[in-house]
């Protein structure tokens, strides 16, 4: 029962999302205290959970590469900005459930990108739909590893 409190808790921090057709980065500060929990409040990253949200090349690089990983979800090692980081879990991705929805995914994605020292462009509600309609043959809890985008020599 506790499981289920906990977990509706969560949802709930999805729930209260305004409409908007460009991602909002208010709105995405809002919806981003999950990830808190992992990479840290102030985009540090925390050992052993999460690495870093702010200067990192997964958040300010390819949009399509983000929104991808924020959908399926990110495992084993990974390159961030030319250096290897090995993960001690992964990072399950928000796709799954139902109640985030791709307005959330888009104000996420642009406040992560211009929070901290980020700036990188904003994020729209259409980019993420588009990129879960191209990635819709995977299944649920199919994550992406580093293979899915070679790093270009
Ligand atoms: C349960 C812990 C956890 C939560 C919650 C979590 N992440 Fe992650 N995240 C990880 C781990 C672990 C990795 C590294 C995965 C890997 O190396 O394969 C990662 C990787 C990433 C990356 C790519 C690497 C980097 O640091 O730039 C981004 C971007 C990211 N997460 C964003 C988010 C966002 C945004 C949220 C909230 C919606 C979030 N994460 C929630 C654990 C988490």
């Amino acid at each position: 029962m506790k499981r289920i409190f906990f977990v509706y808790g969560l949802l709930s921090m999805f729930l209260t999302a305004p409409v908007w057709a460009a991602g909002d980065a208010a709105a995405g500060k809002l919806k981003t205290a999950s990830c808190a929990g992992c990479h840290g409040q102030d985009g540090a990253g925390l050992p052993n959970l999460g690495p870093q949200l702010d200067g990192s090349d997964w958040v300010t690089g390819s949009e399509d590469r983000l929104v991808k990983i924020l959908i399926h979800g990110l495992t084993d090692p990974i390159m961030i900005n030319g250096k290897s980081f090995t993960p001690l879990a992964f990072m399950p991705g928000l796709g799954v459930n139902p109640a985030i929805k791709d307005r959330d995914i888009a104000d996420i994605s642009t406040f992560i990108r211009a929070n901290w020292t980020n700036r990188a462009a904003q994020v729209t509600e259409a980019t993420v739909t588009r990129i879960r309609k191209e990635t819709s043959n995977r299944s649920a809890g199919q994550m992406y590893s580093q293979k899915d985008f070679p790093v270009k020599k």
